[in-house]
Parts: C-alpha cells; sequence; structure tokens
C-alpha cells in the first residue's frame, strides 16, 4: 500500500481558497509615486521613454495629491527640475524651486499625503553628478565626497521646512545619513524620516529617468559612488552603515535585478525596507507590452508582487497609480 498522493493543487482550486492562503498581499498603500516637477513648464511634458509620465508643472502638484490619495496611494516621492544649473547644484537649495513649492502646494491641498523627497544634486548639477567635482593632482575628476555633504545636508534641511515628511539622499556619498540627520535635529526638525538609498547600484536601469530627470552625467559614470553589480555583502554593509547613522528606512535599487539582495537586507535589518522599481525596469515592460508581447497589466501586478515577496515593505514604482486602481483601491 503505497502513500496517498499528496496533492498541493487541493488549495489552488478556487480564487477564494488561494486568496486565503496567498502568502504575499499587495496593497496601494505599499507603493509610492515618483513624481517630477519642472520649474520651467506651464503643461505637462511626456517623458517619451516612459509611457504615462510626464514631468508636471508646479500648478498641478495639489491635484496631482489628490489623484494619489484618491487612489489609496501610499505616498509620493518628488524630484526636481530648476531652471537653471551650475557645477555644484546650488538650485537644489532654493525654497523657492520647484520641489520645495510642489510640496507645500501638496501638503496644502492634502495634509494626510505621505510626501517624500528625493536628496541629490544631479538634478541640479550642470555636469549631472550626483556630487561636487575636484581634480585631483593626477588629473582625475572624481566627486568630493565631504563637500557634496555640506550642500546635501543643506537640502534635506529645505525640504523638511517646506514640509516633507521624508527625506530620501539618492547620491551614494559615504556618511550621509548621519550628516543629514545632525543637521535636521539642529535646525528643528528631529521629527523628518531619513529614507536612505542604502544600497544603490550603478545601473544601466536609469536610463529613462535621465530623461525624465535631465540628469544624465556629460561625461564618465556613476561607478565611482554608486554599487558594483557583482557586490552583495557590500550591500549589507551599506545598509548595517545607514542603520547606524540613523536611517528610519532602508530601500534597495533597482529592484528586479537584485531581489536576492533585497532579500538579504530585509533578513539582516529591523528597520523597514522599500524597493525601487525603476524607470528601465517600467520602460520595459511598456516596451514588451506596446508589441504585444505580454499582459501589461498582469506583468505589473507580478512584478510588484514578486518586489514584495522578496522582502519590500513598500516599492517606489512608476506603476503605483495603475496598480492601485487595478487593485481596487
Ligand atoms: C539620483 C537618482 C536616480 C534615480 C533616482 N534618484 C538616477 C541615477 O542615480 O542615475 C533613478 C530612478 C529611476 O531610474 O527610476 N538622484
Amino acid at each position: 500500500m503505497g502513500f496517498p498522493t499528496i496533492r498541493p493543487r487541493r488549495l489552488r482550486r478556487t480564487k477564494e481558497l488561494r486568496a486565503l492562503v496567498r502568502e504575499t498581499t499587495l496593497a496601494p498603500d505599499d507603493l509610492v509615486l515618483p513624481l517630477f516637477f519642472n520649474a520651467a513648464i506651464d503643461v505637462p511634458h511626456p517623458v517619451t521613454t516612459m509611457p504615462g509620465v510626464s514631468q508636471l508643472p508646479v500648478s498641478h502638484a495639489a491635484t496631482e495629491a489628490r489623484r494619489i490619495v484618491e487612489r489609496g496611494v501610499g505616498a509620493c516621492i518628488l524630484f526636481g527640475l530648476p531652471r537653471a544649473k551650475d557645477p555644484e547644484g546650488r538650485a537644489g537649495l532654493d525654497p523657492e524651486g520647484p520641489v520645495p513649492r510642489a510640496i507645500r502646494a501638496m501638503k496644502d491641498a492634502v495634509p494626510e499625503l505621505v510626501v517624500m523627497a528625493d536628496v541629490c544634486v544631479d538634478e541640479y548639477t550642470d555636469h549631472g553628478h550626483c556630487g561636487v567635482l575636484r581634480t585631483l593632482p593626477s588629473g582625475i575628476v572624481e566627486v568630493d565626497n565631504d563637500r557634496t555633504l555640506e550642500i546635501l545636508a543643506e537640502m534635506a534641511v529645505v525640504f523638511a521646512r517646506a514640509g516633507a515628511d521624508v527625506v530620501a539622499p539618492s547620491d551614494m556619498m559615504d556618511g550621509r545619513v548621519g550628516k543629514l540627520r545632525v543637521a535636521l535635529d539642529a535646525s528643528g526638525f528631529e521629527s523628518t524620516s531619513i529614507l536612505s538609498y542604502a544600497v544603490k547600484y550603478a545601473s544601466a536601469f536609469y536610463g529613462p529617468f535621465r530623461e525624465a530627470a535631465d540628469c544624465a552625467p556629460k561625461f564618465g559614470d556613476r561607478a565611482g559612488y554608486q554599487m558594483d553589480p557583482g557586490n552583495a555583502r557590500e550591500a549589507l554593509r551599506e545598509a548595517a552603515l545607514d542603520e547606524a547613522e540613523g536611517a528610519d528606512m532602508l530601500m534597495v535599487k533597482p529592484a528586479l535585478p537584485y531581489l536576492d539582495v533585497l532579500r538579504a537586507v530585509r533578513d539582516s535589518t529591523t528597520l523597514p525596507v522599500g524597493a525601487y522599481n525603476v524607470s528601465g525596469e517600467y520602460a520595459m515592460v511598456h516596451a514588451a507590452a506596446d508589441r504585444n508581447m505580454i499582459d501589461l497589466d498582469r506583468a505589473t501586478m507580478e512584478i510588484l508582487t514578486s518586489i514584495r515577496r522578496a522582502g519590500a515593505d513598500f516599492i517606489l514604482t512608476y506603476h503605483a497609480l495603475r496598480a492601485a486602481e487595478l487593485l481596487g483601491a
């Protein structure tokens, strides 16, 4: 007498049974919508490489805030395109710049909306790098870590003063989380959270974003400060450092090519962990769907569920509004 056949399929028979035993769920309030505010435009300007995504004029901020809460999306994260750029990214420190103005408009319209602001100079520098440059005696040009920290700290305070709930440094300079925490506390913003882009790889998948935020480096690449795709142990070191420096939340970026890293970071900390489903990941799905190679909505939900399954508490994604609609919130 053999054993009876073990039948996992019993629990897959109906959608109700499948829902009952589902391990990973996705909800609109797990999602964070990235937005690009451009100081120099009066009407939305479509980003050609990202179907459905546009740079927005600041005058649209309040409407956008209402749309996000109506769909039940958890938060938004703001990027800015200034009118003019310089080598140090000083436009990012202007309280009348696109991001501070958009934050104020969104928080005035919908005070409960969680507003995050990306802290980095690449959107504001004329050379497009994530820091201030210096030339070494050897003639090599590199990003000056510690001078960049001063600007980042000032930028975080400007965004906090405008009303950001969360500031999110994405520059990958060493020591920036501690620097931001001290600066925020010293200015009375001890309640403003820091979401650190703790584990950020030098990735080809940021291509469309660089059009959206007009921040492609004019020379060289970002491999001198962003992480090497081959490294996973280093991700845990970066995460631990940012936690020790006072980060409230950690992020892994990009998401899909680094789900193993996301899982490892999730298992190494008790802090909330987010993942950034970046512009290139979004563009790929749209490109394939446009050619009828895959179903856009099904692929979107499968991707977002997989990022959650790998350990993300929340996901930054350009799919946020559509996914929330599909989830029926
Ligand atoms: C840097 C920053 C980048 C992204 C978010 N913040 C670009 C980069 O490092 O080159 C990429 C996000 C995306 O691709 O969706 N401020």
